[in-house]
């Protein structure tokens, strides 16, 4: 019998896992720090357990009578404590763990990414690395403010092209590798959209779409830094979202790729399997950002 653990159930990509897996009448329960937090977020949609990477006590509660995760990282946690867990999932005989991790990860061996990726190799459990390009759903989190009230795409981004993803379609994968386990063993998937785009072509995206003018500032990551501290945000926060376009700024990311995910170790499993358009996804989040707007 299969049950998983989906961990970073009440965030981006652990929501749409969940909600994926559920479709797939797949046994599942969430982790969450906060199960009250959790239900008046999500109603009753999920059975939860608590787990907090602070709180070692939880591991073990947390991993009973589960043989798979969806693993991911969330940016503010210390290594070792994430590290420990991963042990801890090895000792109680975890089946398989999805991890999601990041773009050209290989490329940054100074990112956390990479270090847990090694831990999970290090303690020899089966795995499937999906290292997703950058997420669709930014447009609508940490870059939606400066959008809404300075008509400005705001992060240090540089001149970088990246191609962007839509966390329903790294969910899908999720899905399927974590349920058909046997195909996905000790594959690294890299999952791209279908364009790379840089961000000052985003802004003639979204100028189009909203019928005004976005856009692109490039500021310097001091810059960013400087000003994000300085309307409020905490400084590690701040330092995450820095972190999430260090790859786009250095121009890691592919420049024009295939119009299609593109799977290393692919063994035809996903020949074919197409993920939304960026055009066609932006129009439902400059939609969605209207709504916003009004
Ligand atoms: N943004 C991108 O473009 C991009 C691209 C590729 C990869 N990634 C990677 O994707 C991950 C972020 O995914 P996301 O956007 O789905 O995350 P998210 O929406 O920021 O959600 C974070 C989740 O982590 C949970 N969490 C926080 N601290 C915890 C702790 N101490 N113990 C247990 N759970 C904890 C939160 O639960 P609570 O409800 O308790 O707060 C929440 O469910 C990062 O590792 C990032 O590097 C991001």
């Amino acid at each position: 019998m299969t049950r998983v653990l989906v961990t970073g159930v009440t965030g981006n990509v652990g929501y749409e896992v969940a909600k994926k897996l559920q479709e797939m009448f797949v046994d599942m329960v969430g982790a969450v720090r906060n199960i009250e937090a959790a239900r008046s977020k999500l109603g009753d949609e999920f059975t939860y357990v608590k787990l907090d990477y602070r709180s070692p006590e939880t591991f073990i509660p947390a991993l009973d009578g589960v043989n798979r995760i969806f693993l991911m990282f969330p940016p503010e946690t210390d290594l070792p404590h994430f590290h420990s867990f991963i042990r801890c999932a090895k000792e109680q005989g975890i089946e398989h763990i999805v991890y999601l991790s990041v773009k050209d990860v290989q490329f940054l061996p100074f990112i956390p990414h990479y270090k847990n990726e090694k831990e999970i190799t290090r303690q020899k459990i089966s795995s499937t690395f999906l290292r997703a390009g950058y997420f669709m759903q930014n447009l609508n989190m940490f870059l939606l403010d400066e959008l809404k009230t300075n008509n400005r795409i705001y992060v240090p981004a540089g001149r970088g092209e990246t191609s962007f993803i839509d966390v329903r379609d790294v969910a899908e994968v999720a899905a399927l590798t974590l349920t058909e386990e046997g195909k996905h063993r000790d594959k690294k998937y890299a999952i791209t959209g279908n364009r790379s785009l840089d961000f000052y072509d985003v802004a003639r995206v979204m100028s189009n779409i909203l019928g005004r003018t976005i856009t692109y500032s490039n500021p310097s990551i001091r810059d960013f830094k400087a000003y994000m501290v300085e309307i409020g945000l905490d400084e590690s926060y701040v330092n995450a979202v820095v972190g999430v376009h260090i790859p786009t700024k250095l121009v890691l990311l592919e420049l024009k790729r295939i119009a299609r995910i593109h799977l290393q170790g692919h063994d035809g499993r996903f020949a074919g399997y197409r993920c939304r358009s960026f055009l066609k996804r932006a129009t439902q989040s400059g939609i969605r950002i209207r709504v916003v707007f009004l």
